[in-house]
């Protein structure tokens, strides 16, 4: 299938003529006679497509390198035209928009559900001199959307004076790398501290105080209590998104992220006399509601709890105002991240991010800051268990799932089967950018083409189908796993009537439990668990199958005789699955074996 341009003039409404162009994957802007802007939606026209005739207005499709015909009808002729035939969305100028329905979550984009197969750049990659660094990194991996700071030191390094020439290079450059924008705010939060915060506000303790713990000592925080920090911060962050709304009218930036690992080290809450005095008080009505609690002061109302419930709500309130500040400006979905603590085990919150968005206080977060559209762990845990309990703390009814930082290391791509298994919007891991830095031993020990690969195969696999995947998790039902550190054989239950088993370390051929020849060797390359499989499901008894380095073995829950009636072998090419194959005899006689090949498979199954 050729991609193909469409260009054309739209006769609009009140007369005025409105020359419009869509190319694949970018959006293009155009301005009519009277000066007012507009977006053209991304069309992909199969060239050898028929394009039907709606008389008053002038289109043309053409080969991307040379004009092939030429066919008039309207623009939204042409848009519906080229959605039906290529399942590309239809509204560009849509709002990017997190929705719900029976708590399943999707990112619309361009009124679409939209898989984030994301990377975030290192920390000091916020320049337009670090873009070259950035871009290719991005492109090896095949992601489709990059996580980049931009910090309020850079846009307001002189109070009241902004600067967002970065932020335009960005957007222009994402644009044409026909990448999607996640932007971090760094603002009085950044793992904890001011780090980018200008000198203005950072060097100023007086107008924006610090967190002072029990003992009186002054953490390098800024304590969430003072109205002239949150003025501050919130009319930077608002210049941002105001800024955003004119620099960005195709939304290249799909989500914004206030603040960065938001809460305090070495310290559970501020203690400062403003802080006491509130801490004294009552605990806010609409916080003891939502949990379900009698009221009464911070101490009566969560006893050991308090400090640490004290200083999330208060940290949350504050985002809360940012973001939603933010929002009346350009109302994007925006996300907070969360430094973790122990999934499992009680933790000291002196020993972490206190106040921040952990598990144990996520109930507190969700009251505190309604405009927040989700709450996102930060994952540096290399446990498979560990990994996973996370997950589950954090994929709730009323979250959306979606890892914006994981270790870059190997280890750690497996778990995107994980994540999209519990019908996570995305996925991406930290720092993979050629800038020089890696976060060994929190990841990868250096940033090469194999570090970039470890993810790189696994966005292969997943970007043709990145749209129907999104929409499938949304709409219904699906199922994924990554390999255990044990590497031991799971059972995923596909409601009441089938099973799907997935193994690993299997040959092609037998089973390496019982091998034909008495002995056989094991797979090489298995040194860090790496595979994993997803699934879903299309209709009562068929399902969508990938996955990498992985076997998948249906079964029935109720013991039926059954068998694989048609195993389809596929891609999906611009929304449409495209047949290549049947999969039959020894390709299927000993369960569906996914290699480091990218392989989709659509399942039939049947009793007999
Ligand atoms: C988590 C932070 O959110 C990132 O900005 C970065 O500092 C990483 N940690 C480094 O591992």
């Amino acid at each position: 299938m050729d991609e193909a341009v469409v260009t054309g003039v739209l006769q609009a409404e009140n007369g005025g003529r409105i020359p419009i162009q869509a190319l694949q994957g970018n959006y293009r802007t155009y301005t009519n006679d009277n000066g007012n802007k507009g977006v053209a939606t991304r069309a992909t026209l199969r060239t050898d497509a028929y394009i039907d005739h709606h008389g008053e207005q002038a289109l043309k499709t053409q080969d991307k390198a040379q004009a092939k015909r030429r066919a008039p009808l309207s623009l939204l002729a042409a848009l519906a035209a080229a959605t039906a035939l290529t399942g590309a969305p239809a509204h560009a100028a849509d709002l990017p928009k997190l929705v719900e329905k029976d708590g399943r979550h999707a990112l619309l984009v361009d009124g679409a559900p939209f898989l984030m197969l994301g990377v975030q750049a290192n920390n000091a990659a916020n320049y337009p001199s670090q873009l070259p660094k950035v871009w290719p990194a991005v492109k090896a991996l095949h992601a489709n959307t990059l996580e980049i700071p931009v910090a309020w030191e850079q846009i307001e390094p002189i109070e009241g004076q902004f600067d967002f020439s970065y932020v335009d290079i960005l957007l222009k450059q994402a644009r044409d790398n026909d990448v999607k924008l996640v932007l971090l705010w760094f603002g009085t939060w950044k793992n904890n501290g001011p780090a980018y915060a200008p000198e203005w506000v950072k060097l100023d303790n007086k107008r924006f105080p610090r967190v002072i713990t029990a003992k009186g000592e002054t953490r390098n925080s800024l304590s969430p209590h003072f109205p002239a920090t949150l003025e501050a911060d919130k009319k930077a962050f608002v210049a941002l998104m105001r800024h955003l709304k004119t620099a960005d009218p195709d939304h290249t930036v799909i989500l914004v992220q206030p603040e960065n690992e938001t809460g305090t080290y070495n310290a559970v809450r501020d203690y400062s006399p403003t802080a006491q005095k509130l801490f004294a008080g009552p605990v806010p009505e609409k916080l003891v509601k939502a949990l379900g609690k009698k009221p009464g002061t911070w101490s009566q109302v969560f006893g050991k709890d308090a400090d640490e419930f004290f200083h999330a709500w208060s940290i949350g309130r504050f985002v809360d105002e940012v973001a939603a500040a933010g929002k009346r400006e350009l109302p994007l979905p925006m996300y907070v991240n969360a430094a973790l603590r122990d999934p499992f085990n009680y933790q000291d919150p002196y020993t972490y991010s206190s106040g921040g968005p952990t598990w144990n206080v996520l109930d507190v977060w969700k009251a505190a800051a309604p405009s927040i559209d989700a709450i996102a762990p930060d994952i540096y845990m290399r446990e498979s268990s560990n990994v996973r309990k996370t997950l589950d703390q954090y994929a709730r009814p009323d979250n959306a799932l979606f890892v914006p930082e994981i270790g870059s290391d190997k280890g750690y791509a497996r778990h995107i089967y994980d994540v999209l298994g519990r019908h996570g919007l995305g996925f991406s891991p930290f720092g993979l950018d050629h800038t020089g830095y890696s976060n060994y031993p929190l990841g990868a020990k250096t940033v090469d083409a194999q570090t970039l690969d470890n993810f790189g195969v696994h966005y292969r696999l997943l970007g043709p189908m990145a749209r129907q995947w999104a929409k499938l998790s949304y709409e219904g039902k699906v199922w994924g796993a990554g390999e255990a550190d044990d590497r031991k054989a799971e059972t995923l239950a596909l409601g009441d009537r089938w099973t799907a088993t997935v193994s690993y370390g299997e040959w092609q051929f037998g089973s390496i439990d019982q091998p034909w020849m008495g002995k056989v060797e094991k797979q090489p390359g298995r040194e860090v668990p790496d595979g994993g499989a997803l699934i879903a499901q299309l209709s009562p008894n068929e399902f969508l199958v990938t996955g990498y380095r992985a076997r998948v073995s249906f079964g029935s829950a109720k013991g039926e005789r059954f068998m694989m009636a048609r195993v389809e072998e596929g891609h999906f090419d611009n929304g449409q699955w495209v047949f290549d194959r049947l999969w039959n005899g020894d390709q299927t006689d000993y369960g569906l074996n996914l290699t480091t090949l990218p392989q989709v498979l659509k399942v039939k199954l049947a009793t007999y």
